[in-house]
């Protein structure tokens, strides 16, 4: 499938387009699997009301999952927490169902690492309104994760609700070059760590982590979120961790309420980390 796709450039910000080539990222409750790596595992998880639920692994335990065709959630927030505790939820899902308790209709938010697509739309969904209103500003450091990004979103959103995606090819340290001045951002998002299926060398590293993290703080708004989810499986993904919960730590306590989960007895579990701005 060809089509056009327009990004910013870092340099000057001008608009370029240029067209891509899309492969085949396909949701599996839709189209056979298809994944271009060995080391990752994909599964159909659970079936919720309005959609399926698909989770990736990879080999070193991180994982990311989301929910095709309708990320409507149901279920209280408490309801999620429990059955996180209890192991029927993913960090994932937790975390998209915390979203959900700030990001509104006709908000902007940010998803800082877009990777293969699933968090970019279930934030597009939750801003996205009938008006027109609410953007997305993803972006990642490969085209191939944008170019994933976009098949997804081509395959599960609206052409009028992809116009308020955005996407571009950038260092998430960059994202106040991108997202307007005037623009009150209501969530950051950032799910760390390596492409599923892509390579694994391509990692987020702790020095632009923390980078990208303060140029958050500068664009939330009063009210707003940053969530993190981060992986400690992988070479570096510790000193990541460990970065932001010192960044975190030292946010001051009038402002901001900073909180971590983490499953103690699976070391390499996903930890989730929330900083939401008073
Ligand atoms: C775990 S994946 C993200 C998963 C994704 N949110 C999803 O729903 O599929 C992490 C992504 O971060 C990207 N990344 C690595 N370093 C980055 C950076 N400095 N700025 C932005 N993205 C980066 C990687 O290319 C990778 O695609």
């Amino acid at each position: 499938m060809n089509l056009f796709y327009s990004y910013s450039s870092l340099l000057g910000r001008r608009m370029v387009k240029c067209e891509w080539n899309l492969k085949h990222y396909i949701c599996p409750s839709l189209s056979p699997l298809k994944t271009n790596s060995r080391n990752i595992t994909i599964s159909a998880i659970s079936s919720e009301p309005n959609g399926a639920s698909i989770s990736v692994t990879g080999a070193d335990g991180s994982s990311s999952s989301s929910v095709c065709r309708d990320s409507s959630i149901s279920g209280s927030m408490e309801q999620v927490m429990v059955e996180y505790v209890f192991g029927r939820k993913k960090a994932t899902e937790v975390a998209h169902y915390v979203w959900k308790q700030v990001v509104q209709k006709g908000d902007a938010v940010v998803d800082a690492t877009c990777g293969n697509g699933y968090d970019t739309l279930a934030l597009l969904r939750m801003v996205a309104d009938n008006a027109g209103r609410g953007r997305v500003y993803g972006m990642d450091v490969q085209k191939i994760a944008l170019e994933s990004t976009s098949s997804l979103l081509d395959q599960f959103a609206s052409p009028d609700e992809k116009e308020l995606v955005e996407l571009f090819v950038m260092c998430h340290s960059q994202m106040e070059d991108i997202v307007p001045n005037d623009v009150a951002v209501r969530l950051v998002a950032f799910n760390l760590g390596y492409l599923p299926g892509g390579d694994k060398k391509l990692i987020t590293r702790s020095e632009t982590t923390v980078l990208a993290l303060e140029a958050a703080k500068r664009i939330l708004a009063p009210g707003g979120l940053i969530s993190i989810i981060t992986y400690v499986g992988h070479p570096g993904g510790r000193e990541e961790f460990e970065k932001i919960e010192y960044f975190a730590s030292g946010l001051p306590v009038e402002s901001w309420k900073c909180c971590k989960l983490q499953l103690l007895n699976r070391p390499l579990a996903p930890i989730l980390i929330f900083l939401f701005k008073r």
